[in-house]
């Protein structure tokens, strides 16, 4: 990371989404947060990315980003990584987490990357299977980050969303239109009431996204 880039306005603004996090965490005692969006292509790996980043780098606390876009996964590209040993294989039960977890270049941080089975993701998304790595995060006593598939086109957001403690829903400003923004909030909010709020991903207005004060509008239910 180059001197000064921790200074960049938008690093703050991460810190800042991250606070709000790590509050309702100290108040609820939650450790594991799912970042979404609606489709896909919102921001939803780099958002969760640089939340878990944020999070060891200056709470310095034990942080695990995990890989749960089985569909599209990004996780291990962003951190250089092979992808095999990571979720889809704790998800078929033939490795630990412990065994799975990789080391990011910040000793706080580890990653779970997104795996390689035959299986496919409908076949490992079970209750059970969500149950078991749901309780080994857990055990780790770590903030936990899971990036997900977006929720319209695929049914796994949903169940997954079952076995965390707050959801946030990335919005990429200027693209995703408002009714199917909409209908992603209403089917979170009828699974669960477990979204904690919206972030405005804007990644191509003219001005920077950080300046804007509509750069993310965060609710506590
Ligand atoms: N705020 C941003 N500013 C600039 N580029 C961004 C921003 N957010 C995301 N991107 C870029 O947009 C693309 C899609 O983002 P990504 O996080 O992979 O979306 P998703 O995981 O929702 O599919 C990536 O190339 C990413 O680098
Ligand atoms: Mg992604």
């Amino acid at each position: 990371m180059p001197v000064g880039y921790i200074e960049e306005p938008e690093i703050n603004e991460f810190r800042r989404l991250l606070n709000l996090l790590l509050t309702h965490s100290q108040n609820t005692g939650g450790k594991i947060y799912l970042i979404t969006s609606a489709m896909q292509g919102e921001g939803k790996s780099t958002v969760s990315s640089f939340l878990a980043m944020s999070n060891a780098l200056y709470q310095g606390q034990n942080t695990i980003l995990a890989d749960f876009d089985l569909r599209r996964p990004t996780v291990h590209k962003l951190y250089d990584l092979p992808i095999q040993s990571g979720v889809s294989e704790i998800l078929s039960d033939s490795i630990t987490l412990e065994k799975a977890l990789k080391m990011s270049p910040n000793p706080n941080l580890e990653i779970l990357t997104a795996g390689s089975t035959a299986q496919t993701p409908l076949e490992m998304f079970t209750v059970s299977n969500l149950q078991r790595i749901e309780t080994s995060l857990r055990e780790k006593e770590c903030m936990v980050f899971l990036d997900s598939p977006p929720i319209i086109p695929v049914s796994d957001t949903l169940l997954l969303s079952n076995f965390v403690d707050g959801i946030l829903l990335v919005v990429k400003a200027g693209q995703s239109q408002k009714k199917v923004v909409q209908r992603a909030i209403d089917m979170l909010q009828l699974n669960s009431n477990k979204l904690l709020g919206v972030v405005i991903n804007n990644l191509e207005n003219a001005l920077p996204y950080y300046y804007s004060q509509s750069y993310y509008d965060y609710r506590y239910e």
